[in-house]
């Protein structure tokens, strides 16, 4: 093997205000995958993680609770440790970015910049509550569209029409946390000059530390010319004061990522034999990887890389983007009961389960994962309990019965046995590369080709026959040293099965070259059922109770705002109601809109004519094809629209709060394009 590398890993910290969920889990899956791959074969890798825990949403929460930040935040820490913890992800040190470490790093970082000119100040005019004595960033502002006057529109876009816009150019605004109209005020913020690091960054982006993918985007920012950074925001703000500047508080995402380097910090402070400096210097020799989701990926590949550099640190290794999580082909969905809360998933289902499916559907690329339940029950039990842990099942039983538990001594199996063992640089380089999906397919083409062997022999069948005991331990003693060496390939995703595997095979904990071995004249212990199936009720009840969750939510006083109650609009006539021509219209065709972030264009067969209509309904249906050829309700006399993208003819008839909580309305089956509603 090579020589013992240095790597530290991190995985995005999660906002300290919210529970960990299945999406989030995909980073902390894969992160924890190569971690423990990479410990495996016998490199030094520390994995670092933190809460977030600054930011005026989590200082506005806490308020809302009646309770202080910190306490809001220690209470959130135990609960992510414990989800974590028990999905087996295996951090050596989850800390938190409200820590000492954090402050002094973030101070000296901050210091470094400034005394070497790449700190700017400047008056920025913002709206302030006065109600509440605070600054509004723009999700605290809401208001009536400038475009197209629709009301209740956040501070910088607006869902109807898509539009996007300063809160400034809000019609009618309302701070969103008091109700108070804001004023404009000035203050002095302060700036990170990114420009300073234009050609250093144009380097180091193209130098191999990114996928293609996010180079090209990245490389799309550089050209378009970076912009400062402001990172400064006003008291009342939880987080930590800039030196010298007394009621100016750092921006949450200037300390964010140096809790990476505060919770490594952390740990090597009780680990001797860790050196910080040794991972954190110019010259370090050590590799450093973040893993992100890619919205944040300027953070990381701009930012982060510029304050590094401007602060006199390495910059990272490298940062390994992934997509998001749908869940049955669509958005996580909380009325769906698929937007599926990490503790709910544990208290239903086996946390290995996931992480193979979830390996078994990563690749290094950046496209997004689908967690499709059904697929989900079939593969898991298809590969794990039908292929994997099969072999053993079948095999234990007659070595403890014709043998003792004691494997005999040659091989039955020798051309398949240097199969593996010839796969095995294969795999190592697939899990390297983070194409965890090409290594779980040549892990169960493995298994596949051992299951035949095993199936071709039929030692159940010799078993009942005279003189052929022998031959009957010689296949199971080749069956078991192949399940071992499919453990060994499988041990960083599975480490619970791995354990357990470890302990039916009376052996120490199993490391990457171990595959190079065999076990002969040794003794097993008993063999306990190392994996059982998935019962598709319990993947139910976990939706089940996903649904439970949203209504508990929705309940709770301090609850995220879901099932927002809209209060009933005044009365009107009949005669006024009368007057909206509402119609029956088919979706003949729906398709994204180019450069809109809330818009699918509708074109829609209405009986006798066609028309088209925009609607901000994107977030609801991700995949617009699947609306096509369904019947809505259609508001026939509502006068055009002239919007950016085209001319919106009348509208189409959904409910719900917004974002993924949009239903389009239908009729009962039957109902014709055309036909007027009544
Ligand atoms: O997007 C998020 O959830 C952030 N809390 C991630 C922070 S990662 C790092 F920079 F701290
Ligand atoms: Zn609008």
């Amino acid at each position: 093997m090579s020589k013992t590398r240095q790597i530290l890993v991190t995985s995005a910290l999660p906002y300290a205000n919210g529970s960990i969920h299945l999406g989030h889990m995909v980073e902390y899956i894969q992160t924890d995958v190569w971690a423990r791959f990479q410990r495996l074969r016998g490199h030094q890798c520390i994995y670092v993680c933190a809460d977030d825990a600054h930011g005026s949403a989590i200082m506005l929460r806490a308020e809302k609770q009646g309770i202080t930040p910190e306490q809001l935040i220690a209470g959130v820490q135990a609960e992510h440790s414990a989800d974590f913890a028990d999905f087996g992800v295996a951090f050596d040190n989850f800390h938190s970015t409200h820590c000492d470490e954090n402050r002094a790093l973030s101070e000296a970082i901050y210091l470094k910049l400034r005394d070497a000119g790449h700190i700017a100040t400047r008056s920025v005019t913002q709206y302030f509550d006065p109600d509440k004595g605070m600054f509004l960033a723009d999700r605290f502002i809401k208001g009536t569209c400038p475009k197209c006057a629709a009301e209740d529109q956040y501070g910088d876009n607006c869902e109807k029409c898509g539009a996007t816009y300063a809160p400034t150019e809000l019609k009618n605004p309302k701070s969103a946390i008091s109700g108070a109209t804001p004023e404009l005020r000035d203050s002095k913020h302060f700036f990170f000059k990114l420009p300073d690091f234009q050609a250093m960054l144009e380097g180091w982006t193209r130098s191999g530390t990114l996928q293609e993918a996010v180079a090209n985007k990245i490389a799309e920012w550089l050209d378009a010319g970076l912009q400062e950074w402001d990172i400064s925001r006003d008291a009342p703000y939880f987080g930590f004061e800039i030196p010298d500047e007394p009621g100016k508080y750092f921006y949450v995402w200037l300390d964010a990522p140096i809790g990476y380097m505060a919770s490594f910090r952390n740990l090597c402070d009780r680990t001797p034999e860790l050196d910080f400096d040794a991972f954190w210097n110019k010259d370090s020799e050590a590799e450093l990887y973040h893993f992100i989701g890619k919205d944040i990926v300027n953070f990381h590949a701009l930012f982060w890389p510029a304050m590094l550099e401007g602060a006199g640190y390495r910059k990272p290794t490298g940062i390994h983007v992934h997509g998001y999580l749908t869940v049955n082909g669509q958005k996580m969905s909380k009325s769906r009961g698929t937007f599926i809360r990490a503790r709910t998933y544990l208290d239903h289902l086996n946390p290995e389960y996931l992480r193979y499916y979830y390996a078994a559907k990563l690749g290094r690329g950046v496209d997004d994962l689908d967690l499709n339940l059904d697929d989900f029950v079939q593969k898991v039990n298809s590969d794990l309990v039908g292929k994997v842990v099969n072999i053993a099942s079948r095999c234990a039983g007659f070595v403890h019965k014709g043998n003792a538990g004691v494997l005999v001594g040659g091989d039955a199996a020798p051309a398949l046995s240097e199969a593996f063992r010839q796969a095995a640089p294969a795999i190592a380089d697939a899990y390297e590369a983070r194409d965890f999906s090409r290594a779980m397919r040549e892990i169960m083409a493995l298994a596949d080709r051992a299951n035949a062997w095993i199936a071709d022999k039929a030692p159940w069948a010799l078993a009942k026959q005279e003189g052929k005991q022998d031959e009957v331990q010689a296949i199971c003693a080749a069956g078991i040293n192949l399940f071992r060496l499919l453990v060994i390939f499988l041990k960083p995703v599975l480490p619970k099965l791995a354990a357990d595997a470890e302990a039916f095979l009376n052996v120490a904990p199993l490391a990457w070259d171990d595959h190079l071995t065999r076990l002969t004249d040794h003794t097993l212990n008993a063999f306990t059922p190392l994996l059982t199936r998935i019962e598709p009720a319990k993947v139910e009840a976990m939706v089940a109770a996903s649904r439970e969750d949203l209504a508990a939510a929705s309940d709770a006083p301090a609850g995220n705002g879901e099932l927002k109650k809209e209060p009933l609009a005044a009365e009107i006539a009949f005669d006024a109601f009368a007057a909206v021509d509402l119609r029956i219209a088919l979706i003949e065709k729906c398709e994204f809109v180019e450069g809109a972030d809330k818009l699918l264009r509708l074109t829609l067969d209405i009986g006798d004519a066609k028309r088209n209509v925009f609607s901000g309904i994107k977030s609801a249906y991700p995949d617009p094809s699947a609306l096509e050829g369904r019947l809505t309700l259609y508001v026939a006399n509502l006068a055009a629209r002239k919007m950016k993208f085209g001319v919106s003819e009348g509208m189409v008839l959904a409910a719900g709060p917004g974002g993924e909580e949009i239903y389009l309305l239908s009729p009962d089956s039957g109902a014709r394009p055309g036909q007027r509603v009544k």
